[in-house]
């Protein structure tokens, strides 16, 4: 009788297992049979402005981000404002850059396959690509997305590099992902600039009484503060110096030695998991297969798949 039961509550969950997995509808290679040649166009076209500018990498990686964290991966990002404010025009988005990159490889796509693959997947594709052309780490990208219809600038309520660290583990655990994923994404700051306004608090005025912050270590703020004028809003500095073109695992080298340059960076310290899986990447060699498994996971973060959704014709616009 014991048996029989637990047989039916193990069939219950396989069946519950299984409608998930639909319901998530992503798969690597999804366009196999629809468009075999869609992720090598991607790829070809990313790599080619790539080589004209290198730079682009690191904005194109981030728009994922910014993107799978508002509404889920459906492309929300690159919508147009119409009649009201898009995601786009947010104040953290205002430095995303690349767009034209995301419209190429759509128009490329449309040519040879009109109306097959979504935007939300081009974007996918475009930010493991981006980050192979810069060496770094390659990762199978799940696709079968499909695009969403709205993107709100309202509804832009992303992580901020003033965040603590119980701030930010709540916000990534509301996407599904874990502290190993926010350490390992975090260490996408091992490419790309952050500008100067950001910082000015940690180093002129931490706690009002014209301090910097002391998690920071003393001689690095020194060094920032001749970069970073108070008053400066526009000048950007490299997150992991000396090798922010490159992704490797001197950002974790750096936050470890308090050097990280937000405080949500810094904030990576506070945590004894969090902490861990620093000085874990720090130490080891697993950060470019750790960054594609985490990737994976937060390219899953509310995907429309199905029949959810459309598949746009051009990515600034709805059909
Ligand atoms: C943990 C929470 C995170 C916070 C608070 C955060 C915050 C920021 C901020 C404030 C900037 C500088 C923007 C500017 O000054 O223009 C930045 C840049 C960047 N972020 Fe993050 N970020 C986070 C997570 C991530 C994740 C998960 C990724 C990707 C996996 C990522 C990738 C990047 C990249 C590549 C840049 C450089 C962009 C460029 O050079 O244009 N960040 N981030």
């Amino acid at each position: 009788m014991v048996a029989s039961k637990r047989l039916v509550v193990s069939c219950f969950l396989l069946v519950l297992l299984i409608a998930e997995a639909n319901a998530q509808g992503l798969k690597v290679g999804f366009y196999g049979k629809t468009c075999p040649h869609a992720e090598g166009i991607v790829r070809k076209v990313v790599f080619a402005a790539m080589k004209k500018a290198p730079t682009l990498g690191a904005p194109l990686l981030r728009m994922f981000f910014h993107d799978c964290f508002v509404r889920g991966c459906d492309g929300s990002i690159l919508l147009d404002s119409s009649n009201n404010q898009a995601e786009k025009n947010a104040v953290p988005n205002l430095s995303l850059r690349g767009f034209g990159i995301i419209d190429d490889s759509k128009a490329a796509l449309e040519k040879v396959c009109p109306g097959i693959v979504s935007c939300s997947d081009i974007l996918a594709l475009i930010a493991r690509d981006a980050m192979v052309a810069l060496e770094g780490p390659t990762w199978e990208v799940e696709t079968g997305r499909r695009d969403g219809r709205v993107s709100n600038i309202n509804e832009v309520n992303l992580p901020s590099p003033f965040d603590n660290i119980a701030k930010l583990i709540t916000d990534f655990r509301t996407k599904g992902l874990n502290e190993k994923d926010l350490v390992i994404l975090s260490g996408g700051h091992t490419i790309g600039m952050g500008h100067c306004p950001l910082m000015t608090n940690r180093l002129y005025n931490f706690t009002g009484r014209g301090d910097s912050d002391p998690s920071l270590d003393s001689e690095y703020a020194a060094n920032l503060r001749k970069k970073c004028k108070p008053t400066d809003t526009t000048t950007a500095l490299e997150m992991d110096p000396g090798s922010f073109k490159t992704f490797d695992v001197s950002y974790f080298k750096l936050v470890a030695k308090r050097r990280g340059l937000f405080q949500s960076d810094a904030a990576l310290l506070d945590n004894s998991k969090t902490r861990a899986y620093v000085l874990q990447q720090a130490r080891g060699s697993t950060f470019f297969h750790d960054f594609g498994v985490s990737m994976v996971k937060m390219g899953r973060i509310g995907v429309l798949t199905g029949r959810a959704g459309e598949i746009r014709k051009m990515c600034r616009v709805p059909n």
